[in-house]
């Protein structure tokens, strides 16, 4: 038997050797035939389906019926489904930051794909982390590739009001800790939340994740919004899998679709929805795997040109649930038709512009504006510079407080997140309300994991003073679901020498937003004597295992907390400045 002679299609892929080709074949086929496969089933495209459920993946709760579905859009199409696991990770249950364990999914998948026979593969996903670990995974492997994410969660109701996680969430604990409602309501609440199975409905990480994806032409078109509980999610998936046999005959691989110009597109739609500011490093990451860096400046250049449309939380007021009622993402591709390039390929053959073109139009909706009446008339997103942060700094402006964005103030240093816990509502604490609160190691390395600690709280004095917002800085990053004048990623981070580890007590720090830039007013004889006495934290358990991998090789922020040894050569080197 030759290995590329009368063998099954997807099973002369395998690149397991024992001894002969032909007796490796033979020995795979005598494996996978013990699952009661005919001759004819392997005789067709094999299309791998990636299954990321678990019992603590709530996001993912619908994993089962989506396998199923996408598994009868395969056979449909004449394909054969082999569903396989990989890793599964959720915000809630993922120590010590979910971020942590992105690029372990991503090697998981990779290297999955790659292993195991087959044509194409549909990933599977959903949760924050999981769709670009996916993306990561499938840029690498380069076989033919299309992403299905779980969906939206629908909208609970608590007494008649509409909930849902996580901004909800958010609202009500304050009000209990304010002793506005009692014991019995905030359970109340909570049985309401995550009132199903399906991501969070709001315009956090994994929304922001799947429309982008949508935008880069890596999903079935219509496949970002869909809910989660819903006749049309199954449907999608369905569809995904016919596309994904599509897709095995053709040979169109990710590296044909996640172009530059795709990028490009996924980028302005980030803005245009008022998305995640993690999803500019999750798009980082993906377009590093495949030797495309992208550009801060360039970013922050289109930032001024696209306005936010999108109307959904936390800037906006309604869920996911109303963009998929409203036509999901073709309506906001619509309204930003004169920024995009209409001929990148997508995962169906046709071109961005072809499937914008064959999607219903013109009835009414109040989720998406007109880019005649914005939410905000620039992106919700700017990149800052300066020697507080020589390779850039982000600030979510259209989150952050107007009288703020030109900001001079004094810095109030926390040295890592247990310092800031420790000590940031202390009475004693000497700090005013035009200070600037600066965190200190908690970015990719100095945490590690780059938590979500950016959102630093207001002093307690400061908050009883009625105090909503100051100006916070950090090396963390953000969630999609916070907001105030935050100044996210810094980048070098601190733990690896950056100046924002030499601020002290006491310092002076300007920010200036319009002018897009964020400086340390300390001179640089003063820098280059703090700068000896810097030393990096310690981690316990850093000297094996995969805490040691991710210490010696995570990159920065603007290179997307990667591994260097996952990118090309030439796209892990650090830049200059
Ligand atoms: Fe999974 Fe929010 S916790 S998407
Ligand atoms: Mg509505």
């Amino acid at each position: 038997m030759a290995e590329n002679g009368n063998a099954p299609k997807g099973m002369r892929k395998g690149l397991t050797s024992y001894g002969d080709a032909g007796f490796s074949l033979f020995l795979r086929k005598a494996f996978i035939k013990g699952m009661g496969y005919s001759d004819s089933a392997l005789d067709r495209p094999i299309i791998g389906i990636v299954d990321t459920g678990s019992d603590y993946n709530a996001c993912h709760g619908n994993m089962r019926d989506l396998v199923e579905a996408t598994k009868r859009g395969v056979m449909l199409a004449g394909g054969l489904p082999i569903p396989f696991p990989t890793i599964s990770i959720h915000e809630s249950f993922s120590h010590p930051t979910s971020m942590y364990l992105r690029n372990l999914m991503a090697m998981d998948t990779e290297e999955m794909i790659r292993a195991q026979p087959m044509d194409a593969v549909v990933m599977i996903g959903g949760c924050d982390k999981t769709v670009p670990a996916q993306l990561m995974g499938a840029a690498s492997a380069n076989l033919p590739a299309i992403q299905l994410v779980t969906g939206p969660m629908r909208t609970g109701s608590h007494r008649g009001e509409t909930v849902g996680a996580c901004t909800d969430c958010r609202r009500f604990w304050g009000r209990f800790r304010a002793g506005e409602i009692d014991d019995q309501e905030i359970a109340e609440v909570n049985d309401q939340l995550v009132p199903g199975t399906g991501t969070c409905g709001v315009m956090g990480t994994a929304s922001t994740m799947a429309l982008v994806t949508e935008a880069l032409g890596m999903m079935a078109p219509g496949g970002a919004t869909a809910p989660a509980v819903s006749a049309d999610r199954r449907r999608i998936a369905e569809r995904s899998g016919e596309i994904a046999v599509q897709m095995a005959a053709s040979g169109l691989t990710p590296d044909r679709i996640m172009t530059e110009e795709a990028f490009e597109n996924a980028l302005k739609v980030l803005l245009a929805i008022g998305g995640s500011t993690n999803a500019i490093i999750h798009l980082t990451a993906v377009a590093g795997r495949l030797g495309i860096r992208l550009d801060l400046d360039r970013f922050d250049a289109m930032g001024r040109d696209i306005p936010v449309l999108v109307d959904l939380k936390p800037s906006g007021t309604q869920y996911m649930e109303d963009l998929h009622d409203a036509g999901g993402l073709v309506t906001v591709l619509r309204e930003l038709r004169p920024h995009l390039n209409l001929d990148c390929v997508t995962v169906t053959g046709r071109t961005l512009g072809e499937e914008i073109d064959l999607a219903p139009a013109g009835f009414a909706q109040d989720v998406v504006a007109g880019n005649e009446a914005p939410l905000f008339a620039e992106g919700g997103m700017a990149v800052l510079r300066g020697n507080l942060a020589p390779r850039g700094a982000i600030i979510k402006q259209s989150a952050a407080t107007p009288d703020l964005m030109v900001h001079r103030g004094r810095a109030v240093v926390f040295s890592s997140i247990e310092d800031l816990t420790r000590r940031v509502d202390l009475p004693e604490l000497d700090v005013k309300k035009d200070d600037i609160l600066v965190l200190q190691n908690a970015g990719p390395k100095g945490a590690p994991g780059m938590p979500e600690a950016g959102y630093m709280p207001i002093p307690r004095k400061l908050a009883a003073q009625g105090v909503k917002d100051m100006v916070r800085i950090s090396d963390a990053r953000m969630s999609g679901t916070a907001s105030g004048t935050i100044v996210l990623h810094v980048t070098p981070e601190s733990a690896s020498g950056g100046p924002l580890g030499l601020v002290r007590d006491g310092d002076e720090i300007e920010l200036n937003v319009p002018e897009r830039t964020i400086t340390l007013h300390v001179d640089e004889a003063e820098l280059a004597e703090r700068r000896k006495g810097m030393k990096a934290p310690v981690h316990p358990g850093s000297d094996r295992g995969y805490r040691k991998l991710f210490l010696e090789t995570v990159t920065e922020a603007d290179l997307g907390c990667d591994f260097d040894f996952l990118v090309p050569q030439a796209q892990s080197e650090s830049p200059e400045s």
